[in-house]
């Protein structure tokens, strides 16, 4: 059901550092920082041939990836995101087979503008996994 990767996130405690290290180091190319206040993130979009890997920071008092950094502060991959053609009927079927979807279960809009969900990491190999509708 699940299509192409569409991202890996990574937290990172200084994005500044974070971006360099994609740019300067491995020589990718980067957006500006995007500030996300809806989702208390701030937003650098790493852009590579076959996907993209965000790196997030913390934005405001009770950014969702807080915690996550004090876990490990010196980042990781926090979530991977893929796309799917219709994200309530991959839900449906989510949910049908046992896996638990965060918040209230219904699609918010994600970074992209488009409709997105996450699913429970302890359903999904510990990883804690995002669906967007491409
Ligand atoms: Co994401």
């Amino acid at each position: 059901m699940i299509g192409r990767l569409n991202h890996v996130a990574i937290a990172v405690a200084d994005l500044e550092k974070a971006t360099s290290t994609y740019r300067d180091t491995l020589g990718a190319e980067v957006s500006e920082p995007q500030a996300e206040p809806d989702h208390g993130v701030t937003v650098v979009f790493v852009n590579l041939q076959n996907t993209k890997i965000e790196l997030l920071e913390p934005l405001g008092e009770n950014s969702p990836i807080a915690k996550f950094l004090e876990k490990n502060p010196s980042g990781g991959i926090h979530h991977v995101c893929y796309e799917v053609d219709d994200i309530i009927a991959a839900r449906d079927q989510m949910k049908a087979m046992g896996a638990r979807v965060l918040g209230d279960g219904e699609p918010k809009i994600g970074a992209h503008g488009k409709p997105v969900l996450f699913l429970h990491p302890k359903d999904f190999c510990g990883t804690l996994t995002e669906l967007e509708q491409a």
